[in-house]
């Protein structure tokens, strides 16, 4: 399936309200600046709910394919996370937005 950065950066329109992918800096969530390859729950000064320190503590790092299955369902893979937000239906915007984190983890 052909990702797609740029259509990717429009899907991140949904996660913007609450993260950062273009600077270090955390908002309501952690920044997404380098996420990939990050191990989940360990952006320096970001106050994690416990679910999600214990899933990188559980060897959660964050590829394509746990944020795949984190964004089709968040509190399916993370029970407990805070994030607010219900996670994203279409396959292609999952793919797509994961293209644009990669773009913003170079
Ligand atoms: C956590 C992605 C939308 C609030 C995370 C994490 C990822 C992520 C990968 C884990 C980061 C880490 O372990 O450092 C996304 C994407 C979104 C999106 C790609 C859009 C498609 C949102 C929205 C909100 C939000 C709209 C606010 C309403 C949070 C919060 C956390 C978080 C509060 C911390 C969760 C916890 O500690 O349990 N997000 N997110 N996110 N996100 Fe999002």
């Amino acid at each position: 399936q052909a990702q797609d950065a740029a259509a990717g950066e429009k899907v991140f329109n949904r996660c913007k309200a609450c993260h950062f992918a273009d600077k270090d800096q955390n908002k309501v969530g952690p920044s997404l600046h380098g996420v990939i390859g990050r191990t989940a729950g360990t952006h320096p000064g970001y106050n994690y709910s416990k679910a999600m320190v214990d899933a990188g503590k559980s060897g959660v790092v964050w590829d394509e394919a746990t944020l795949t299955k984190y964004l089709q369902d968040p509190r399916g893979m993370v029970k407990g996370t805070k994030m607010a937000f219900p996670g994203l239906k279409k396959e292609a915007d999952i793919a797509n937005v994961i293209a644009y984190l990669e773009h913003e983890s170079k």
